[in-house]
C-alpha cells in the first residue's frame, strides 16, 4: 500500500508517494530530494528554501523513536550508549557497525545536546559526548568533546570555501611555475591568514609530474581544503558532519552514508533520507546568527548602562592588544554571501557519497541547487522596531556594500599545548591541536573548550598554551579591570533568539 505524502502539510503542490510510515504520525515525514529540486526548477527556489528550512528545523528537534531507526544495536540488549563500546564485538554489535563508530548513539534529538540557551545551542558537559575513533575499548584513551552551537553555520562554511579557494589558486600557480622550473614555493595566504608555504618539486617533464613537500605548512591538511567543523576543524562540510552526527549521536543512519544496510543493525533501513540532510544542512546554514549585547542595546532589545558599555568597548581593544585576534579574528569579508546546498566548491561537495552513490543519481545536483543570501535570506530574528521598520538580526551585516562575517577565528588549527591535549591522537591531526574555536556567542554556550573544562571564560583563557602561550601571558600581566574588560567583552557575544519565527 502506498499513500500520497506531501513535503509539507501545507505543501500539497509538490506531493510525493512514499510507502505508508511505520511511525508516529506527527513524526516529520521524510524529505524528498526530488521535490525539492522541482521546486528550485520551476522557479520557486523560495519555497524550496522555505520547505527545506522548515523541515530542518523538525528534524533537528524531533525525537526519533525506534521505528524510525534511532540508536543501534549495541548488543547485551542497549539500544544507547553513553561511553563507546568496543569491548561489545560480536555479530552486528557496537564494534561491527558500519561506517565504524566513534561513539554513541547517545540521544533521540538533536537537540537533547545542542539545547543551551536555546534550541540549536550548545551543550553542559553532561552532553558532552565521548568517542573511541580507534576502538581501544580502553577509557584512558577516550576522547571527551563539549557540544558546540549550531547558529549560522553557512558562515563559516561560505569562509572556509572562499580561503579554499584562495589557496587553490595560490597552488595552480606553484605548479605552473615548478612545471616551468623544476621547483616552486609559495607562501600560502587566505583571507589575510598565513598557511605556512608549499613547495613542489618537478619529478617529471611532459607531462609535467610533481611531488608536494607539505612539511611547511601550517595549520591545515595537505589538501589545502580549509576545515571549519569540529573542535579539531577535521570536516569540511556541514552536510559531512551532519551525516556523521546523524550516525554516531542519534544512531539514525542516512542512505547517503549506507545506501540500503542497516549498518546500525537495528532493524530499520532509510532512516534519513538524501533531502532530510539537504534540509538539516540548509536549516543549520540559515539560522541567525550570533549577536553582540551592543547591538541588543542600540535596538532597545536590552539595558545597557555607559560604564558597561564602555567596558565592553574597552575590552574590544584590549582582545586586540594582547593579540587574540592574531587566532580568533575578529571579522572577515565574503565576496560571494550566497551559501549553496550542493555546495559548488570542490572539497565541499560529495564528488562521490560515503555509500558508494553518484550524487546526481540522487537528487544533488548544481542546478538544482538552494541557495542561501546570508545577508537576507534568515527567517528569524526579523525584529520589529518601535519605528515600524524591521531590522533583520538574523542576518550577515553589509556594510559599504560588503558582507561581514564577524566569526572570530583564522580557521586554522593550532598546538594548545601539553595541558589541554586529548589522551590520544587516533586522528593524527596533534593530540593537542585545535581549530580556533569561533567566539560568536561565546558569552552564551559556556562551559568552555572543546571538553568543557572551563567553567569561567576567564579560565578558558587561563588554560591556552603552545601557540596561544604568549597571549596568554599578555592577558595574565594586565591589570584585574582590564582582564574583566576581556571577559565582559566576550561575554558580550551571545545567542539571541526573538521567539518569533517570520516564516
Ligand atoms: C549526544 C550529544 C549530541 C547530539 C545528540 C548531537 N550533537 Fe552535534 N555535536 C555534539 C558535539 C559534542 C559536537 C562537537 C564534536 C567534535 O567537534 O568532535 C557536535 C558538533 C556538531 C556540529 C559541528 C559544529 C561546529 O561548529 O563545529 C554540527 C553541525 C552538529 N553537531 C550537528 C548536529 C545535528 C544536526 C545533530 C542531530 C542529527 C546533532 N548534532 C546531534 C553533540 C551532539
Ligand atoms: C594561537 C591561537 C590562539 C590565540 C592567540 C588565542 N586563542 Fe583562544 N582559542 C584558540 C583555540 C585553538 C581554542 C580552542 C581550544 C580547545 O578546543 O580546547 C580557543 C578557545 C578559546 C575560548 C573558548 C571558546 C569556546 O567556545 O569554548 C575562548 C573564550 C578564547 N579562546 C579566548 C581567547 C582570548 C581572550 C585570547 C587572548 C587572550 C585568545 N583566546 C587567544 C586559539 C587561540
Amino acid at each position: 500500500m502506498s499513500r500520497l505524502y506531501p513535503l509539507f502539510a501545507t505543501a500539497g503542490l509538490c506531493a510525493v508517494t512514499l510507502a505508508t510510515p511505520p511511525w508516529a504520525e506527527d513524526a516529520p515525514p521524510p524529505v524528498d530530494q526530488f521535490a525539492l529540486n522541482a521546486l528550485v526548477l520551476s522557479g520557486q527556489s523560495e519555497d524550496a528554501f522555505l520547505q527545506a528550512f522548515e523541515a530542518g528545523d523538525e528534524l533537528t528537534e524531533f525525537s526519533f523513536d525506534a521505528n524510525r531507526g534511532v540508536g543501534a544495536n549495541v548488543g547485551e540488549g542497549h539500544r544507547f550508549a553513553r561511553v563507546p563500546r568496543a569491548d561489545l564485538a560480536g555479530y552486528g554489535e557496537w564494534a561491527q557497525h558500519f561506517p565504524t563508530r566513534e561513539g554513541g548513539p547517545n540521544a533521540t534529538s538533536c537537540i537533547a545536546c545542542h539545547a543551551a540557551p536555546a534550541p540549536n545551542g550548545a551543550g553542559d558537559v553532561a552532553m558532552n559526548v565521548v568517542v573511541d575513533p580507534g576502538h581501544t575499548g580502553d577509557p584512558a584513551l577516550f576522547l571527551e568533546r563539549n557540544t558546540p552551537a549550531l547558529f549560522a553555520l553557512g558562515i563559516p562554511q561560505r569562509l572556509a570555501e572562499e580561503m579554499t579557494l584562495e589557496l587553490a589558486t595560490q597552488r595552480l600557480s606553484t605548479e605552473a611555475e615548478a612545471c616551468a622550473k623544476g621547483i616552486a614555493t609559495t607562501a600560502l595566504n587566505a583571507k589575510g591568514v598565513a598557511f605556512g608555504s608549499l613547495t613542489l618539486h618537478r619529478r617529471a617533464e611532459n607531462p609535467c609530474k610533481l611531488q608536494p613537500d607539505s612539511s611547511q605548512l601550517s595549520g591545515i591538511d595537505a589538501d589545502l581544503i580549509v576545515k571549519p567543523f569540529g573542535w579539531k576543524g577535521s570536516h569540511a562540510s556541514l552536510r559531512g558532519f551532519t551525516r556523521d552526527a546523524a550516525h554516531n549521536e542519534l544512531g539514525m543512519q542516512a542512505v547517503e552514508l549506507v545506501g540500503d544496510q542497516d549498518g546500525d543493525f537495528d532493524g530499520v533501513t532509510d532512516e534519513l533520507t538524501v533531502g532530510d540532510l539537504t534540509a538539516l544542512t540548509i536549516y543549520m546554514a540559515a539560522l541567525e546568527r550570533p549577536v553582540s549585547t551592543i547591538e541588543l542595546a542600540n535596538l532597545g532589545l536590552q539595558e545597557m548602562s555607559e560604564a558597561q558599555r564602555r567596558r565592553i568597548t574597552r575590552g574590544e581593544v584590549l582582545f586586540a592588544l594582547t593579540d587574540c585576534s592574531s587566532c580568533h579574528i575578529p571579522q572577515m569579508t565574503l565576496n560571494d554571501p550566497t551559501f549553496s546546498e550542493p555546495s559548488r566548491v570542490t572539497g565541499y561537495v560529495d564528488a562521490t557519497l560515503p555509500s558508494g552513490a553518484d550524487p546526481a543519481a540522487l537528487g544533488l545536483t548544481g542546478d538544482s541547487a538552494i541557495h542561501v543570501d546570508l545577508t537576507q535570506d534568515q527567517p528569524n530574528n526579523q525584529i520589529k522596531l518601535a519605528n515600524g521598520a524591521t531590522h533583520h538580526l538574523g542576518a550577515v551585516e553589509r556594510r559599504n556594500g560588503q558582507a561581514i562575517a564577524r566569526w572570530f577565528t583564522d580557521f586554522k588549527r593550532h598546538d594548545m599545548g601539553a595541558a589541554l591535549a586529548d589522551p590520544a591522537d587516533p586522528t593524527g591531526l596533534g593530540a593537542a591541536t585545535f581549530m580556533t574555536r569561533s567566539l560568536a556567542g561565546v558569552g552564551s554556550t559556556g562551559p568552555w573548550l572543546h571538553d568543557g573544562r572551563a567553567t569561567t571564560l576567564d579560565e578558558a583563557i587561563r588554560l591556552h598554551g603552545g601557540a596561544a602561550a604568549d597571549s596568554r601571558s599578555q592577558y595574565l600581566n594586565l591589570s584585574q579591570q582590564a582582564q574583566q574588560a576581556i571577559v565582559a567583552f566576550l561575554e558580550a557575544q551571545v545567542i539571541y533568539t526573538s521567539g518569533e519565527e517570520d516564516h
